[in-house]
């Protein structure tokens, strides 16, 4: 049983939780491997997969997506997780009263849920450096309102206990279905 943790990843923030996923799963007990979906071969190979994204402008990038819909027949074959890396900051609800994992789950998780029936989905809390050079038109377009560049909390909001109780999670669901 081998799980692959692929991730797409603008900045690092979310390369990093799916390493941690990985990590994880491995001291759990189960081989596991965190890779870029850009760089995923053989899905085949494994038998069990994670797939996160960050999410940007309420939706996950294009490569993650692309990746799910370009792998479903293997996917739909197999035990799939989806995670997504978004909300910056401490709050759990929004300036509107919302739950913010609700508010931040990115547009593609309904159809993904159609096309995969994943056996579980997560938001965690994101990471994001003012400072880091811009990628992408919405950052560019973001240095020209600072306003709107002050409003998004700046720093390293992950939750690593909740990533870490999440792959235990995954790891047990796979090891009681063996
Ligand atoms: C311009 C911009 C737009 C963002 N839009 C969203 C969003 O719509 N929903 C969300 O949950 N997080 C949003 N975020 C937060 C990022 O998803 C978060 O920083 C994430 O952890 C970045 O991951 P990465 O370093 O792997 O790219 C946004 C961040 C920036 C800079």
């Amino acid at each position: 049983m081998t799980v692959l943790v692929a991730y797409a990843s603008r900045h690092g923030a979310t390369a990093g939780i799916a390493e941690r996923i990985a990590a994880g799963l491995r001291t759990a007990g189960l081989p596991a491997e965190a890779s870029s979906v850009n760089d995923v071969r053989a899905v085949a190979r494994y038998d069990a997969v994670v797939i996160g994204s960050a999410a940007y402008m309420f939706h996950w990038l294009k490569e993650a997506t692309a990746f799910a819909k370009h792998h479903r027949a293997v996917l739909t074959e197999r035990p799939v997780w989806l995670f997504s890396s978004g909300p910056l900051g401490t709050d759990l609800v929004d300036k509107e009263g919302r739950d913010v994992f609700e508010a931040s789950r990115p547009k593609e998780f309904a159809e993904l849920q159609t096309l995969l029936r994943p056996r579980g989905d997560r938001i965690f809390f994101g990471a994001w450096d003012a400072d880091a050079p811009a990628i992408g038109i919405g950052e560019r377009f973001l240095r020209l309102m600072p306003k709107s560049r002050a409003a998004l909390p700046t720093g390293d909001f992950r939750d690593w206990q909740a990533i870490d109780a999440w792959a235990v999670e995954i790891a047990s669901e796979l090891q009681s279905a063996a």
